[in-house]
Parts: structure tokens; C-alpha cells; sequence
């Protein structure tokens, strides 16, 4: 649905040349939702924004739903625009406007009919939960509250795809998961393409099906969020990872007894999160185990687990453990 091919975007401000974005290829199938993580000035936006071309790239293709974007005329792209909404960090309301009047404007620049626009907006209103706050200005909303007016305004013209550029930045954590939720929603109901950009890994874990991660303008790694959290591969991936969990205690590490402990990641997905395969295999190979850190969670919809463990026990007892757990499917590395 959405295919960029070898993006690049250079610019030049005081005869000095910045490459925000070098050789960029993504593919979005249509109703994914796709997350693009990076840090501050990584290219994120100006990635997110090549795709409904407010930002031109210097070289590249552009191609939604195989039309080539960077070849349409101003009036051509005006219309195919109309279909991708996109929401903001900072909301980007009329503050002069009610909720109602912010979710109209697009419908009124359109020139849809008076009645059409009012039956719209309410139905939006009710799909946000903004009903009873219709008339209020944006000075008057919770930060929560803007930005569902703001998915609410990008969703007025029923959208295929919708571009998020840091939406839940500026909230607090309750609020973000809050509005996670609604994109998600939006995404299994209308099947509405999702693109967000972030820098926080939270988000891509909570409802994102496929990663991108962008660093210093190209893309390091790129897969299904399952593949990429539990196996990064480069290193900026593990950084974004590693904030979400604490680090080992290696100090506890070398307190164990024996001279040289086995630390083993062992990582559970799907149906095996909840199933007492470890149990069952330590409970015939006889070794014991001390666990060093452990996280059981979710990826959008796919349970997870992962557990740094220490094996105590004869060698052999070991090897077979590890050796019958990666039979019964698990992921497991010996870290040392
Ligand atoms: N209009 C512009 N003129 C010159 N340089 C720009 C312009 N827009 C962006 N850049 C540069 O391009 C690079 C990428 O910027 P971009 O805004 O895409 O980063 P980002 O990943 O969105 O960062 P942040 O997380 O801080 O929003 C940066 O080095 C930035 O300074
Ligand atoms: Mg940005």
C-alpha cells in the first residue's frame, strides 16, 4: 500500500548540507500498523512526511497504493491528500475553534453540505468520546482530550491511512495507553493503515504489528515487532529495548555458587508463555535454577516471556535442560 524506494533528503541551510534521510526503503501493507522508532533527529518526521510529500525528496519514489506521488500535479495530490489524515504531537488545533468547528474544518474546506458535516462530526465525536465536550475550545481540553480531537479531525474525511507523528509524546503514561488504544480501535474497525513514528518503545510494543528503526537518517533494522523485540539486531534496537526493562544485577551474577554460572536467556512466545515447560524439563534433568531478571508481556496481541536464569547442576544435567527446552521450541542463548 505504501512503497518508499531509496528516499534520500538533503538539505542545505548556510552552505552546509544535512542528510536527514539516506536510501530509505519501507513497505506498509494496507491495514498494518507500522511503527518507525528513532531518536531525536534521526529523520523521523521528515521520513513520516515524505509519504503524503509535505516534504519532497530529493530523490526517491513515492508510491501509495501504486499511484507515484512525487509525479502528480498540485490539485491531484491535493485530492489523493485528503485520504491519509495525520495527527501531531502538539495537536496543531484551531485554537479559536470548538471541538466541533476543528472536526469540521476539513469537511467545511471540502464542501460537503451543512447537514452531511453535522451527522459526520457526531459520529467522530462519539467514536472519540467527545460528545459532551463539543463545545468547548482547545484551552479548555486535557492533552488526552486534544489529541482525540486531533484523531478525530484526521479521521473526518475517512482516511485509507493515517500518519502519527510523536502522538502521544506530550502525555503521561495513563493518557498515552489511553489514546494507544483508541489508534488501535480505529485500525481493527475501519482498517485504517496506521504509520506512527515514536521514540518510545512502549508504543511500538503496544500496538504496532511491524517495526522500522531509523538511525542518522537510514534504516538499521525492519521486520514484525515479534521478531525485531526478541531479536534485535543492531545496536541502537537493543538501546531502545533495554529501557524498558532493568538491567541484569551482575554483581548477584557473580555471588553465585560455582566458578563459571551459565546465564541463559530463555524467551517464550505465543502459547508457550504460559505453559510449565520449564518446570517440566527441570523436573526430570535435575538441575536447579535462580532466575535474574524476568518480564512476561505482550507485543500488540502475542504474549511473551523472557527469563535471564542461572542453572545450577551437573554440566551434562545443563546442556541436556538447554538442549530440551530449545526442543520444545524456545528461544535459548547462553549469555555466558
Ligand atoms: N527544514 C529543515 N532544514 C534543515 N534541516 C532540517 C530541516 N528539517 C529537518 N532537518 C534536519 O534533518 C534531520 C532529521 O530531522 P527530523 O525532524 O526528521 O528528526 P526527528 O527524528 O523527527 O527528530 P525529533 O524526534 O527530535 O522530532 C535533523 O538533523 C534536522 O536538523
Ligand atoms: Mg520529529
Amino acid at each position: 500500500m505504501i512503497q518508499l524506494q531509496n528516499i534520500s533528503k538533503h538539505y542545505l541551510t548556510n552552505n552546509r548540507q544535512t542528510i536527514a534521510l539516506n536510501a530509505v526503503s519501507l513497505h506498509v501493507n494496507k491495514g498494518e500498523i507500522f511503527g518507525i522508532i528513532g531518536h531525536s533527529g534521526a529523520g523521523k518526521s521528515t521520513l513520516l512526511r515524505t509519504i503524503n510529500l509535505l516534504e519532497r525528496p530529493s530523490s526517491g519514489q513515492v508510491l501509495i497504493n501504486n499511484t507515484e506521488f512525487t509525479q502528480l500535479n498540485h490539485t491531484e495530490l491535493q485530492n489523493k491528500r485528503r485520504k491519509i489524515g495525520m495527527i501531531f504531537q502538539h495537536f496543531n488545533l484551531l485554537t479559536s475553534a470548538t471541538v466541533e468547528k476543528n472536526i469540521a474544518f476539513p469537511l467545511t474546506l471540502a464542501g460537503m453540505p451543512k447537514n452531511q458535516i453535522q451527522a459526520r462530526v457526531n459520529e467522530l465525536l462519539t467514536l472519540v468520546g467527545l460528545e459532551e465536550h463539543r463545545n468547548k475550545y482547545p484551552s479548555q481540553l486535557s492533552g488526552g482530550q486534544k489529541q482525540r480531537v486531533g484523531i478525530a479531525r484526521a479521521l473526518s474525511a475517512d482516511p485509507d491511512i493515517l500518519l502519527c507523528d510523536e502522538a502521544t509524546s506530550a502525555l503521561d503514561p495513563l493518557t498515552t495507553n489511553s489514546i494507544l488504544e483508541l489508534l488501535a480501535e480505529i485500525n481493527r474497525k475501519f482498517g485504517i493503515t496506521i504509520v506512527l513514528i515514536t521514540h518510545e518503545m512502549h508504543v511500538i510494543r503496544t500496538i504496532c504489528d511491524k517495526v522500522a528503526v531509523i538511525h542518522a537518517g537510514q534504516i538499521v533494522e525492519q521486520g514484525l515487532v515479534t521478531e525485531v523485540f526478541l531479536k534485535p539486531q543492531h545496536r541502537v534496537t537493543q538501546e531502545f529495548i533495554d529501557e524498558l526493562s532493568d538491567p541484569i544485577e551482575w554483581s548477584n551474577l557473580r555471588n553465585q555458587q560455582g566458578t563459571s554460572p551459565h546465564l541463559v536467556k530463555i524467551t517464550f512466545l505465543g502459547e508457550q508463555t504460559y505453559l510449565p515447560l520449564l518446570s517440566e524439563i527441570i523436573s526430570h534433568t535435575g538441575v536447579t535454577f535462580s532466575i535474574m531478571q524476568g518480564t512476561i508481556s505482550r507485543l500488540k496481541d502475542t504474549p511473551y516471556g523472557v527469563l535471564h536464569v542461572i542453572f545450577h547442576g551437573e554440566e551434562r544435567a545443563i546442556e541436556q535442560t538447554i538442549q530440551e527446552l530449545k526442543i520444545r521450541g524456545l528461544d535459548v542463548e547462553v549469555m555466558q
